[in-house]
């Protein structure tokens, strides 16, 4: 004795099923979402325009820094200063406590080491006991309209002074 397969409509659907389905799809655009918009952060992050850390990188046209900003270059290891009076100071992201990359905060317009939270002001001058000294520089120069960073040269320095910032001639 055979049994009759009868196909189901769509109407006869497990009504759950067919939520689940629709909330797996929503799911994985959400996801697809999500991966689009960091691919997209990641594309629009600051990038140098040549030269690599260790060496000369090639920062930006002078002209098209904002005064009063901090730009970071994850790939150079620093973060470029345009002060409020158009000069540059170029900041090592490396934590002079024990070497932990330090972030630049905004809002709160200073520079914080996550690892045991040494913080500096927007000019790199420390403002926590656990560090003796300001986060480092690295020279700069002006060349043919851009500003170069010289990674290769990292300078100690115990406090901030205004001669640590350049200005183009
Ligand atoms: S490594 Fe930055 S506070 Fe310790």
């Amino acid at each position: 004795m055979s049994e009759d397969i009868q196909p189901i409509s769509l109407d006869q659907f497990d009504p759950h099923r067919r939520a689940f389905l629709q909330n797996a799809l929503k799911v994985l655009g959400g996801v697809l979402m999500l991966e689009l918009g960091a691919a997209g952060v990641m594309f629009l992050r600051s990038r140098s325009l040549e030269g690599e850390f260790g060496g000369i990188i090639t920062a930006g046209p002078i002209s098209g820094f904002t005064p009063g900003t901090v730009t970071e270059y994850e790939d150079g290891n620093f973060f470029l200063i345009c002060t409020a009076d158009n000069g540059f100071m170029a900041i090592y992201r490396r934590c002079p406590h024990l070497g932990c990359t330090v972030d630049w905060i905004g809002e709160k317009n200073k520079f914080f080491c996550p690892c045991h939270s040494a913080s500096f002001d927007n000019n790199g001058e420390y403002q926590t006991s656990i560090v003796s000294r300001s986060l480092d520089t690295f020279p700069i120069v002006f060349e043919d309209g851009m500003v170069k960073v010289n990674t290769a040269v990292p300078q100690n320095r115990e406090h901030h002074t205004p001669e640590h910032i350049s200005y183009p001639a």
